[in-house]
């Protein structure tokens, strides 16, 4: 069975900074495995991407070694944005961090927030990790300027409930949701262990999480929000937030179809269609995913690409299995092995020019 290559819109690659975790390469290989042919990545670097140089940084480093087609997100801080215009264009979008979380960047001042409404250019995206009443803040402002907005990682009812109202009021706000919220909830931090639970938003409760899949129709995407860290740091007395999630979601996803909770059609909306039109993604040409809908296996974190090779979910008996991925014509994937080579991978904002 065959599904489009999809399009995870949150990602962290981890480069430039910390590629001991993760980088261009390995995390590019792990959305491969995961049937995900773009990935959209996210600017809490080190430094963090928030001017031309650290954006240059990442964009070659992403040129050299990405497998699979990515954008780049520039961050906004509080003195940044009378800067970043002339970068929007190579940009996937400009990424507020309005809540604390790993890294640097906290966007803590609605005039900071006012600022980048009025300078980042409307026909590109703003996504935003805003939490519970940083959300209803945000979601005032964004409509003081008629502007769209993407929501990052929602987790918990009220917020759900929040958009939902004011998708009903007309607003241009759109949103994701992750796999690891759609499947997890505080009753599974003791099973985890309590640093490697760890994560932002916070694993929320079995209402939050029931709220989630009774208003799957609010819901844009299915991003995951990949956020690796090793083992070693997850297990330490300071553990960072974050779950790798790019192999994991496809098949808990296509386990959620075998189960009747989801639609194949659902997941093709929340992970093709609604990414490619909320940012703007080039359409690309003979890519597609094949999947055995049928194959049973268990997750396991040391069969993992990613580098940091583990998952909340081991152990999990999944239904659905990544059997091959095309990428613009070219085989990249097939049973467990990468094809593409370091460089394959094209930015979506590059495609985009070319394509038209
Ligand atoms: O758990 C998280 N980890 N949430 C975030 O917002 C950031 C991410 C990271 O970069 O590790
Ligand atoms: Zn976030
Ligand atoms: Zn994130």
């Amino acid at each position: 069975m065959k599904l489009p290559g999809l399009i995870d819109v949150h990602v962290h690659l981890r480069e430039p900074g910390a590629i001991h975790k993760e980088d261009f390469a390995t995390g590019s290989a792990a959305a491969l495995a995961g049937g995900i042919t773009t990935a959209l990545a996210m600017p809490n670097t080190q430094p963090p991407l928030v001017d031309a140089e650290a954006f240059n940084l990442a964009s070659s480093a992403a040129e050299e070694k990405a497998l699979c087609d990515y954008g780049i997100f520039l961050g906004a801080n509080l003195t940044n944005a009378p800067d970043l215009a002339p970068l929007a264009p190579r940009a996937a979008g400009l990424k507020f961090y309005l809540d604390s979380t790993f890294g640097p960047l906290l966007l803590d001042n609605t005039i900071a927030w006012r600022e980048h409404f009025e300078r980042w250019p409307p026909y590109m995206p703003i996504a935003a990790h805003a939490e519970r009443q940083t959300l209803a803040a945000l979601l005032f402002i964004a409509g003081l300027y008629e502007r769209p907005v993407h929501i990052c990682h929602v987790s918990r009812k009220e917020e759900i409930l929040l958009i939902k109202a004011a998708k009903e009021k007309g607003f241009p706000v759109t949103c994701e949701v992750a796999p690891h919220h759609l499947f997890l909830s505080v009753n599974d931090i003791p099973s985890i262990g309590a640093g490697r639970a760890e994560v932002r938003p916070r694993l929320a409760t079995p209402e939050d999480q029931q709220a989630l899949w009774d208003n799957l129709d609010v819901i844009d995407c299915f991003a995951t929000d990949h956020a690796p860290h090793t083992l070693e740091e997850k297990d330490s007395d300071n553990p960072p937030p974050g779950y790798p999630g790019l192999e994991t979601a496809l098949p808990l996803l296509l386990t959620a179809v075998s189960d009747g909770r989801l639609t194949l059609d659902d997941i093709i909306a929340r992970m093709h269609t609604n990414p490619r039109r909320i940012f703007n993604l080039p359409e690309q040409l003979e890519t597609w995913v094949e999947i055995d809908p049928q194959s049973e296996y268990e997750i396991r974190g040391d069969e993992s690409h990613t580098r940091c090779a583990w998952t909340p979910f081991e152990g999990w008996k999944v239904r659905g299995r990544v059997r091959r991925v095309m990428l613009r014509g070219q085989e990249v994937y097939r049973d467990g092995k990468i094809l593409a080579k370091p460089g394959y991978g094209k930015n979506v904002r590059a495609l985009k020019r070319s394509n038209v």
